[in-house]
């Protein structure tokens, strides 16, 4: 029997679109008056099972160079939204500086500009790797309370410049992994014989409180904007329907997805959060009005955002009871990673499951009834272009964004689900959060390797194409030619 929503198409004002992290495409490394970030001095852990082969970011994709050609690349794609990031250390160098750098400023107007010259929705991040690297090295990152004041001036800077020219923003990217990758995510390490999870409450709650009151900054300085804050978003299935494994991926997902969007848009930690650390004999560290700000920071949130690469899989522990065992779950899911055997896995072991995509945006519509807004999907590949056509021929990322705009579409028109878009990562070639050039997501590529910079051209793939017909036909149109 055919889907009888199969044909049904994407609501007239979806976002359609490309999303990409500023420091992973633009290199212009020391242009501008930039200052080194985090993403910059990482030295990468590789990733389970891969064997890692890093480029450096000094040039990435030239996008700092070369973003005009990039957007105008977009907009022949058809892209009605493009997401970027600002890179806070082109804003504040060192991050303490007592007044922001106008070239950084003046270049994210200008790409604005840019986005609005060929009618693209700009939809602008605030943190995104991009932590003054002098903030890790002198603070510990978000590790401190200072660190959240120098935040907020950013914001403010940021938004007394772009307040009238941006409406979508994104107060942090993948908020959720602070705790778990905090050198990126967080500009932060954990100091030598502090206690693991007394480290990771302190930085998961001044990143919340950080984003708290960036939400409330943008709303003061941007009445209009909408204002979203972004976690990654891999629900985990249990391994089986044994009760034990249900058990499990409740405890993963209600730890690493619910307890931060409880702050986010509900205003407060779940109820259960101050047990799970006075068991671990750690106190919540607020401070006094950090629970009123987190109050007013929810309540100018107005959409979840959340990336969408994954789902994850868990098999429980026989006894429940011991913290040590609940805590090794969550490390698992990061870095140990079973298995789905329903599903099939990308060179570096991602997980495919279009269906899940629906399972996400409806299960947190249903849990927060807010809209959500899809920031980040795409598949990493290890590709060339072909000998015979000189284009990659990137059929297997036309599938997987067919399986996945198909399963929106029942979220959308089956589960009732008010999705504001579908940003695809990335709208071109760029390093990998791993600084792997190797590993591409785009649907442009670009003529370089890990080790030699060649022309950098831009040529779009065949993906390129069946994209911009997707939009054209607001997602009726699938097909591969
Ligand atoms: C998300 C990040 O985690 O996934 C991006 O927001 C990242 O910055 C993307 O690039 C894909 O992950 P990776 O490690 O393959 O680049």
């Amino acid at each position: 029997m055919t889907n009888q929503h199969q044909a049904l198409p994407f609501p007239r004002d979806f976002l359609w679109g490309g999303a990409t992290s500023n420091v992973q495409a633009e290199g212009g490394i020391d242009e501008g008056g930039k200052g080194i970030n985090v993403y910059d001095s990482l030295v990468v852990t590789p990733e389970p099972g891969v064997e890692p082969i890093y480029s450096d970011t000094a040039v990435a994709s030239d996008h700092y160079h070369r973003y005009a050609e990039d957007i105008a690349l977009m907009a022949q794609m058809g892209l009605k939204a493009h997401r970027f990031s600002i890179v806070w250390s082109r804003i504040f160098p060192n991050g303490d500086e007592a007044e922001p750098n106008e070239a950084g400023l003046a270049y994210y107007e200008s790409m604005v500009d840019e986005l609005h010259g060929h009618g693209i929705e700009p939809v602008a991040s605030l943190l995104h790797f991009d932590m003054p690297d002098h903030l890790r090295v002198a603070y510990n990152g978000f590790a401190s309370r200072e660190v959240v004041d120098l935040h907020t001036r950013y914001v403010e800077a940021v938004l007394t410049r772009l307040a009238g020219k941006v409406r979508y923003w994104i107060t942090a990217n993948e908020i959720n992994t602070a705790p778990l990758f905090p050198r990126l995510v967080a500009g932060s390490e954990q100091p030598d014989g502090d206690d693991p999870i007394a480290y990771q409450a302190l930085v998961r709650h001044n990143i919340l409180l950080a984003q708290a009151r960036a939400a409330l900054a943008i709303r003061d300085l941007a009445p209009d904007a909408k204002i979203g804050c972004m976690i990654y978003y891999g629900p985990s299935y249990p391994a089986s329907s044994k009760p034990q494994d249900v058990t499990a991926a409740r405890w993963v997902n209600d730890l690493l997805f619910h307890l931060p969007l409880d702050v986010i848009v509900r205003g407060e930690y779940p109820a259960w959060y101050p047990l799970y650390l006075k068991r671990r004999g750690v106190a919540l560290p607020a401070q006094p009005g950090d629970v009123e700000t987190l109050a007013a920071g929810a309540a100018v949130n107005d959409y979840i955002a959340f990336s969408y690469y994954q789902t994850g899989m868990i098999t429980g522990p026989d006894g429940w009871g011991a913290p040590a065992a609940e805590d090794a779950l969550v490390q698992n899911y990061f870095f140990g990673g079973e298995k789905n055997p329903h599903l099939d896995r990308t060179a570096w072991g991602w997980q495919i499951d279009p269906e899940g995509i629906r399972t996400a945006a409806a299960s947190l519509y249903a849990r927060y009834g807010k809209p959500v807004f899809i920031v980040e999907n795409g598949m990493g590949v290890d590709e060339e272009p072909s000998e015979a056509s000189g284009i990659v021929e990137d059929d297997y990322r036309i599938a997987f964004h067919t399986g996945h705009v198909e399963a929106l579409r029942q979220a959308i028109h089956i589960d009732g689900v008010p999705v504001i878009g579908y940003l695809v990562w990335a709208p071109f070639d760029i390093l990998s959060s791993h600084k792997e050039m190797r590993k591409r997501y785009g649907f442009i590529h670009i003529n370089r390797t890990h080790d030699d910079l060649r022309d950098l051209a831009r040529t779009p793939k065949k993906s390129f194409h069946w994209y911009r017909r997707v939009i054209a036909s607001d997602g009726v149109d699938l097909g591969a030619e």
